[in-house]
């Protein structure tokens, strides 16, 4: 611990009395409006675990957008749109952002959607994703974004479950070499889900502009230019921002939602004391506006804090080259950069020795943020090395919203420790546990689980399914939030990530379901059973590679059977599951009764150590499949 870091003194505060923590962060004069300020700061007795700021309104746009008008900063920057895929760059002031979302905004309730209605956002990087989130927002609408690499069919059970009123997406997606056309995703979606939108509003892009089905599709742009602005609508603050879909242990994605209160108010407290920003600051987070990163570090925690948020159409590498990300934060004078260290490898690959970095002027950038999926040590050396400021890595979860642990700039760094993703951030009572729910020593590796109750913006349910929430989350140990993820605490209280416990994997800081790519898998006329491993990659962190074995009397040639399912998998999940690659084998490895040993595959494809378990029926089948897995990794 340096001696300037309060995170000591700070954690401890919490701990002794969280709700007086919180109740510190919420105050008006820290930067949140209340519309209804909480006199109760947690109700242990509503919702499955409780809720916060139970009794509090507010409005979550007029926190990230008009507050910083009122308050004279109507020219600062608000978003500057940086794509190396169009060459353009565009800055929109607050006053500018306040004006297109009050008029989207006005557009939507001219559609019927208010309060309470769901908006289906698929859109890819352009500041009108962000302004659909905002005027979703403003309305006391809920909206889910649905990333833009996924295919119709997983935007298709989206629209399934949310059931939105409206639609908002664009023409096409651009990705390097390829123009992703949209609307026959968006048409072939509404098809195949059995809850049809009302209303679709496209946004037109000149490289591929789209037809429109007369009666249900309209301009967005057209559309918000004639809407009438519409004013924020006050809201509990225990009432949905958002429900964003994460890839569960099946084939049904799971609808993690989040709330208007505790999410403003953690997030804005996470730009203070995780990050150590300021108003005015531009934070840049590299992600996706499709995943929890970009919904709260790309759009609502800069701008809840005011300050200028960048967002990239582009990829860390070869738009043009592996430079891009530095140009970034010289051009825009980037002080914070988070990413996923996937990225960070993308460029040490293509541009070890820094030649590219060398040619821009970093002195405004601080530190680089990385999260998403495990970082290995020579990511976070190389880097440090040649940026020669703090390479922090930080544990994250889609379901919390904000980093469970990490290094806090707001208090002061503590000395970081490359393969640790930090100390648990105040609100966050970490813990590792056996598999009978006790602890275990310090040093050792178990299941991290965090203390109920979660801290403010962490999801105090699943969509419309509280008994599934409970099945997957708390029924594992009792009192305690199960992570679903492996990993140890040492004697100094760093907490290492080492894996998932389920079937989950990440790819290139994706998060992804091997159920769900083994359901798809199955259903081919070919496949008697299979398992989807994530094995070990050098850039991607982790890939799937899928073993199958084919019902007798197949004799189809295995590169044939390869493609077909590859393409399966691209046309129902997605061109982002990364799925290319597919083997058959004579047998997977079973217990006796029966069951796939998923677990000990995964071991062997992430290259751990491994026990052959006793019930195995036949050990042999282990070793045939170990050197399959091994081939597979690069
Ligand atoms: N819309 C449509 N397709 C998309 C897409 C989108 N928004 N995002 C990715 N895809 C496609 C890619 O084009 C690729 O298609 P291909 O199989 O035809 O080549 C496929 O999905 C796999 O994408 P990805 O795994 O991202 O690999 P890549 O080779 O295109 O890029 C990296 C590799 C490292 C450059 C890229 O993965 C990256 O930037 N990673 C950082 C991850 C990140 O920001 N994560 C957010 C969490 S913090
Ligand atoms: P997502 O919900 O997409 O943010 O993915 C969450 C998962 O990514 C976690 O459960 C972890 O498995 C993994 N993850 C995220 N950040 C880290 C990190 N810093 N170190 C290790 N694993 C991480």
């Amino acid at each position: 611990m340096s001696e300037a870091s309060q995170y000591d003194a700070t954690h401890a505060r919490w701990r002794r009395d969280p709700e007086a923590y919180w109740a510190d962060w919420a105050e008006a004069a820290r930067g949140i409006d209340w519309d209804r300020a909480p006199q109760r700061i947690f109700d242990a007795s509503m919702g499955v675990y409780g809720r916060w700021f139970p009794d509090a309104a507010l409005n979550t746009c007029h926190n990230a957008v008009d507050r910083h008008v009122a308050a004279g900063r109507g020219q600062q920057i608000a978003i500057i749109y940086d794509s190396p895929m169009t060459g353009q760059v565009q800055r929109i002031t607050y006053a500018e952002l306040q004006n297109r979302v009050a008029k989207l905004a006005g557009a939507l309730a001219a559609r019927g959607v208010g309060k309470g209605d769901r908006v289906v956002i698929y859109m890819p990087m352009v500041p009108e994703a962000a302004i659909a989130m905002l005027a979703t927002a403003r309305l006391g609408a809920v909206h889910s974004v649905v990333f833009g690499g996924f295919a119709a069919a997983e935007l298709a059970s989206r629209i399934a479950d949310a059931k939105p009123k409206a639609i908002i997406s664009a023409s096409c997606g651009l990705e390097p070499g390829r123009v992703v056309k949209y609307k026959p995703l968006i048409d072939e979606a509404i098809a195949l889900s059995p809850h049809k939108p009302s209303s679709v509003l496209i946004l037109q892009r000149p490289q591929a502009p789209c037809e429109m089905i007369a009666g249900r599709d309209e301009d967005l742009l057209v559309a918000e230019a004639a809407a009438t602005p519409a004013a924020c609508v006050s809201v509990a603050a225990t009432d949905p921002l958002y429900i964003l879909y994460t890839s569960g242990t099946t084939g049904q994605p799971k609808g993690i939602l989040r709330d208007n209160g505790g999410h403003a108010v953690a997030l804005h407290h996470s730009m203070e004391l995780v990050y150590g920003m300021k108003p005015g600051d531009v934070y840049w987070a590299a992600s996706d506006v499709g995943w929890v990163v970009g919904h709260s570090y790309i759009v609502y925690a800069p701008l809840l804090a005011g300050c200028t948020t960048v967002l990239f159409e582009g990829k860390p590498v070869g738009t043009p080259d592996p430079g891009t990300f530095w140009r970034v934060c010289a051009d825009h004078g980037v002080k914070l950069l988070f990413t996923a260290p996937t990225a960070i490898r993308a460029i040490k690959k293509e541009d070890p020795e820094g030649v590219f970095l060398k040619k821009y002027d970093l002195s405004k950038l601080e530190a680089l943020y990385l999260a998403g999926e495990r970082c290995d040590p020579d990511t976070i050396i190389w880097s440090e090395r040649l940026l020669q400021k703090p390479v922090i890595d930080h544990w994250w979860q889609t379901e919390t919203g904000w980093t469970i642990t990490g290094n806090f700039r707001g208090l002061g760094l503590f000395p970081t420790r490359a393969g640790s993703g930090g100390k648990p951030a105040p609100g966050y009572d970490v813990v590792v546990l056996d598999e009978a729910g006790q602890p275990v020593p310090r040093g050792q590796i178990g299941s991290l689980a965090v203390k109920l109750p979660l801290p403010p913006s962490a999801l105090p349910t699943l969509y419309n399914a509280d008994e599934r929430f409970k099945e997957a989350y708390l029924s594992h140990f009792a009192g305690y939030y199960s992570t679903a993820d492996a990993g140890m605490i040492d004697a100094e209280g760093y907490v290492s990530v080492m894996s998932r416990t389920d079937d989950i994997i990440n790819v290139a800081g994706h998060r992804l379901s091997t159920g769900a790519m083994e359901e798809v898998l199955a259903a081919h006329p070919d496949v008697a059973e299979c398992a989807v491993v994530g094995v070990r990659d050098t850039l991607k962190g982790q890939v799937p590679l899928g073993l199958v074995v084919v019902k007798s009397g197949v004799n189809k040639p295995e590169d044939t059977l390869a493609r077909e399912l590859i393409g399966l998998v691209r046309e129902k999940i997605g061109p982002v599951a990364a799925f290319k690659d597919a083997k058959v084998v004579a047998r997977l490895p079973k217990t006796r009764s029966g069951k796939i040993l998923r677990a000990t595959m995964r071991k062997i494809a992430d290259a751990e150590p491994y026990t052959v378990p006793p019930t195995i029926d036949d050990p042999a089948i282990l070793d045939e499949i170990a050197i399959v897995l091994k081939g597979a990794m690069r």
